[in-house]
């Protein structure tokens, strides 16, 4: 049976056009079906609230402005400045999708991927524990909410009664 997923790639691997398209590859060919793609760009309300369950932790601040853009769009988009930038969303669609996503990406810390999964995506191309590259719901669940909160106006149940 299909399981959907949410797999983002994070402003460190977007701003990469060669890791970006290695990510696309690899999604491709772990027979992933994309199900909704899109770029965007949050603003900082909307990192807030995506890693609320975060905050308090040392690594909070980080990762939210990491994660979004503080200005308005007029600013001039320059990565190396800002430390941030457009993330790219996947629904992925597969047998196991939660969790093969998620070996995919190995673990959060960049350095014990290097050490315990150096095939892993955040081994490869992770630069430290916040700009880890990729992200992945961690449950069923999480996917559920996790979709929602990307593509609002898709429907899991729709998509899974329909396969
Ligand atoms: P993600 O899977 O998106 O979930 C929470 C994020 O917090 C994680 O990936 C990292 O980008 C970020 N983060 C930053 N520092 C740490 C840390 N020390 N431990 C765990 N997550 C961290």
């Amino acid at each position: 049976v299909l399981q959907l997923t949410l797999a983002v790639i994070k402003p460190d691997a977007v701003a990469h056009p060669l890791i970006l398209e290695t990510l696309h590859q690899k999604i491709l060919e772990n027979n992933f079906i994309v199900v909704r793609k899109k770029d965007l760009w949050w603003r900082r309300k909307d990192s807030e609230s995506f890693y609320a369950e975060h905050s308090g932790r040392f690594f909070y601040q980080r990762l939210v402005e990491f994660m979004s853009r503080q200005g308005p769009m007029i600013i001039i988009y320059i990565p190396c400045l800002l430390y941030s930038g457009p993330m790219r969303a996947y629904i992925l669609a597969r047998e196991d999708a939660v969790a093969h996503w998620r070996e995919l990406m190995g673990p959060t810390k960049v350095y014990r991927a290097r050490y315990t999964a150096p095939n892993s995506v955040r081994a490869l191309y992770g630069l430290t524990d916040t700009r880890n590259t990729t992200h992945g719901s961690d449950s069923t669940e999480s996917a559920k909410r996790e979709i929602a909160f990307f593509f609002p106006e898709f429907s899991v149940q729709q998509w899974l009664d329909k396969e």
